[in-house]
């Protein structure tokens, strides 16, 4: 069909809306979507089979509970980052620690304390390797805040993470650690592994199909928010790990790899009351 005639039968769909019924917004995004999907389907002569495995490939996304997954593989989540990065910087706001994603495995609750927190429940102290890792939160003119909330999350060493892996215990891996009165912040972990999407399932099935993989690198998520400012919703990276740069989540950025040092010395290992190298 020409474009002028699927613009026609588009008119004829859409004049069935109810004059002042529903909702103006839902009405425009829903239909500019639809218009896309006509266009494609003629463009790329998409047959019949073709979209009823789609929507039965979706229907099961929906069952597996993918659609987040999805929406971060196809860097959906990644651009609505960078869209809010060039809104701010209409806005004349700049500088700072970069946002990135959050990805759809946070959850809200955990335990909190005050300067330092120990995240893991010791299970993987002996295969894993500790680290430490210390920072400040300031403001846009490099203030310290004090009282500013750091809420830390990351996967195990099977790149699980508590509460969707139901092996773990309560908020393993998950502190809320408020900045001390210099508004800085250390926490106790163990280094986590890297994630992959559930194999054999949907996003997993999608990826495949287009030729990409479902791994992201190993990392730190951080939600840090303080009343009277924006809340930044970031992640950290570590140097070496093989996805560094090649995260199907597309959420790795420069800023958001910090320095990491390896501690060997005999006497700082003890100081720590560790009994190996750490991080
Ligand atoms: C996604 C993000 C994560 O941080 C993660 O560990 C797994 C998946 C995601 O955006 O899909
Ligand atoms: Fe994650």
């Amino acid at each position: 069909m020409t474009r002028a005639q699927i613009d026609t039968l588009l008119q004829k769909i859409e004049s069935t809306e109810q004059v002042g019924g529903g909702n103006d917004r839902i009405k425009a995004i829903v239909n500019r979507i639809n218009r896309d999907l006509f266009y494609a389907i003629e463009d790329l002569d998409i047959q019949p089979e073709e979209i009823w495995k789609a929507v039965n490939f979706l229907t099961q996304a929906g069952v597996n509970g993918e659609y987040g997954l999805i929406a971060a593989g196809m860097g959906i989540e990644h651009f609505l980052d960078l869209r809010m990065d060039e809104e701010e910087e209409r806005a004349g706001i700049s500088g700072g620690t970069p946002r990135t994603i959050e990805g759809p495995l946070y959850v809200a609750g955990a335990p909190k304390s005050v300067g330092f927190a120990r995240l893991d429940d010791g299970t993987e102290v002996e295969e894993g390797k500790v680290f430490f890792m210390q920072g400040q939160v300031v403001d846009g003119n490099n203030n310290p805040i004090p009282g500013a909330i750091v809420e830390v999350w990351h996967a195990n060493l099977k790149g699980n993470y508590s509460y969707f892996d139901q092996t773990q215990s309560d908020f393993n891996l998950r502190r809320t650690i408020e900045t001390d009165e210099n508004g800085n912040y250390q926490f106790r972990s163990i280094l986590p592994s890297g994630y992959a999407c559930p194999p054999g399932g949907s996003t997993d099935v999608l990826l495949t199909s287009i030729g990409r993989h479902g791994n992201r690198p190993s990392h730190v998520h951080f939600f840090v928010s303080a009343p009277g400012f924006r809340k930044l919703t970031t992640q950290i990276n570590f140097e070496g790990d093989p996805y560094l740069w090649d995260d199907f989540a597309f959420a790795t950025r420069p800023g958001l790899v910090p320095d990491q040092v390896d501690i060997t010395d005999a006497e700082k290992i003890k100081e720590k009351g560790l009994t190996k190298p750490y991080s």
